[in-house]
């Protein structure tokens, strides 16, 4: 019965893949910035890469940098407005209240 611990293997696997596939889905809170955030982040990388991550603005900005010296293209603009969405929804401090 070598077939049976195989196919639980394979069973485990279709349930993590169909996990990481919710997980990639636009899992940001709605808010200022959502959308240049999406545009200018999930290009690469599943928005999930850093949906669950908080860090402080100082630590966001390191992370924009990086992003863009992976080859990011993020005008000035949304740079700021990117910063202040996941500075804001993503920090260290508790998230404001979704909007009404
Ligand atoms: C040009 C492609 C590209 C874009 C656009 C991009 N990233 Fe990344 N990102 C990468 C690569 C490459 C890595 C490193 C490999 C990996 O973890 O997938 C990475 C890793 C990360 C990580 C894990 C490493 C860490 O710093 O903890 C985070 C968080 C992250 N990206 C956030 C962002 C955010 C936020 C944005 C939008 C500002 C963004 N990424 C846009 C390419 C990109």
């Amino acid at each position: 019965m070598r077939l049976v611990p195989a196919f639980l293997f394979l069973a485990a696997q279709v349930l993590v893949l169909a996990g990481g596939v919710s997980v990639a889905q636009d899992s940001l809170p709605p808010g200022p910035g959502h959308d240049e955030t999406v545009k200018a982040c999930g290009g690469c990388h599943d928005i999930g890469t850093f949906s669950s991550i908080r860090r402080s603005q100082g630590e966001w900005e390191t992370t924009i940098t990086n992003m863009i010296n992976f080859g990011a293209t993020i005008s000035d603009d949304d740079f700021d407005t990117v910063l202040a969405y996941l500075t804001t929804y993503l920090g260290t401090g508790p998230p404001p209240a979704p909007p009404p």
